[in-house]
């Protein structure tokens, strides 16, 4: 019987560990480069930005936020780091209206500036 619960708790650790682990990995480096492209931020901008941001924008949003390119030139000339990283109600938080991004992600955004701003 002790090594039965031996057996089964050692399982649920590792496989607990093993999960995690994985899930950090997938967020963080799809390519396993160890550096963050595009690809691997994509997802954010999709599922957060571009009910507005499309193409055409809508809503009153002044651009497209729908490809590496237009994601790119807004980090480079359109504060779009600031905007998102503002405070839960700060006025020009992106996504307009909240909630703010998960902290998890805007760092990946900040990663993906820091490593090139690449797209693959
Ligand atoms: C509900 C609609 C909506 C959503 C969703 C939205 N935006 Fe916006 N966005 C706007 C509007 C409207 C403006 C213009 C007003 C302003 O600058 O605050 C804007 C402005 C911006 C600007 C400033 C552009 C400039 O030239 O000054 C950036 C950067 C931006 N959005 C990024 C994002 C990002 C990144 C997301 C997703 C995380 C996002 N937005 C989600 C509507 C939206």
């Amino acid at each position: 019987m002790k090594l039965f619960s031996l057996i089964f708790f050692s399982t649920v650790i590792v496989s607990c560990t093993t999960s995690t682990y994985d899930d950090i990995e997938v967020l963080q480096d799809d390519n396993q480069t160890g550096l963050v492209s595009f690809q691997d931020v994509a997802f954010i901008f999709e599922n957060n930005c571009t009910a507005c941001h499309s193409n055409p924008p809508q809503n009153g949003a002044p651009m497209s936020l729908t490809n590496y390119s237009e994601v790119k030139n807004a980090v480079e000339t359109r504060g779009l780091i600031d905007r998102v990283s503002r405070n839960e109600g700060e006025q020009g938080l992106m996504p307009l209206g909240g909630p703010r991004l998960p902290q998890q992600q805007i760092n990946l955004i900040i990663k993906w500036s820091q490593d090139g701003l690449l797209e693959n």
